[in-house]
């Protein structure tokens, strides 16, 4: 079945129908859904979808458009909220300098990445990553931190060429294929998936965000991954349901690993 790796399903984009929504997952093919925490409010939101729903797992962690905001009891509150069965990642964390062009945002952005990725270490999951304008920073601290030892990780919404993709991929981790993948333009992101073993690859959504063709610009949602899934298998030149399978068991590996 469809594992999806990233999701958002705490955004208010979902209020008006979120349980009919999820209710009609698992019927349609979706078997995991890992519910990623961006804001700081996020983190509880996570924890109770994930303690509501069987299939449902969380990512907690703070994204970098509010490192900001993160205070040593916020990250406290990772670390306790990290240790709940239910919780598989740390994330999604990383380093956003579309939005953030100030050199003490990055610094700021930098510091709490790293902190999330010493709690990731410590609590032994995996990270996952959000990076947006920032190849070399985000390349240099990951690297320094699976040097040190870390336990697997995923760069979601992979939006680099294939030679930023190499560097991660001989790391061991793993890259977050989403809608992009289906756009007509996204000549870049085809190319790294060309390139990419499918043992390294996962599906994400980033719903609300990021719905794939013939839905862009809608609301995304987790039933939508079939077209992300017929876009890589015709790529890869096999099957979607190929790439369904070897796409879940490797997030299973991934982030079942504790
Ligand atoms: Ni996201």
């Amino acid at each position: 079945m469809i594992f999806d790796t990233h999701a958002h399903y705490d955004d208010e984009a979902f209020d008006a129908d979120r349980a009919t929504l999820l209710a009609s997952m698992q019927e349609n093919g979706i078997g995991c859904i890992v519910n990623a925490c961006a804001a700081i409010d996020g983190l509880e939101k996570t924890i109770a979808l994930m303690e509501k729903y069987p299939f449902m797992y969380g990512a907690v962690g703070v994204h970098p458009d509010d490192a900001d905001q993160i205070t040593p009891e916020v990250l406290e509150k990772i670390r306790q909220l990290s240790r709940n069965e239910k919780a598989v990642a740390i994330g999604e964390i990383g380093l956003d300098y579309y939005w953030h062009k100030e050199k003490e945002e990055h610094r700021i952005q930098q510091d709490m990445f790293r902190a999330q990725l010493d709690i990731a270490r410590e609590e032994k999951l995996p990270f996952m990553v959000h990076s947006r304008e920032a190849a070399e920073d985000t390349l240099n601290i990951v690297r320094e931190y699976v040097k040190g030892g870390m336990f697997g990780g995923i760069i979601h919404c992979f939006s680099y060429g294939r030679e930023i993709a190499r560097e991660y991929l001989n790391m061991g981790l793993y890259l977050g294929i989403g809608g992009v993948v289906t756009f007509k333009n996204a000549r870049k992101l085809k190319e790294v998936v060309e390139y990419a073993p499918l043992s390294q690859l996962v599906l994400e959504t980033d719903c609300p965000y990021l719905a794939p063709e013939p839905y862009r610009g809608k609301r995304n949602s987790s039933l939508n991954l079939p077209y992300v899934a017929q876009a890589v298998a015709e790529i890869k030149g096999v099957t979607p349901e190929e790439v369904i399978a070897v796409t879940e068991e490797n997030a299973k590996k991934l982030l079942f690993c504790r």
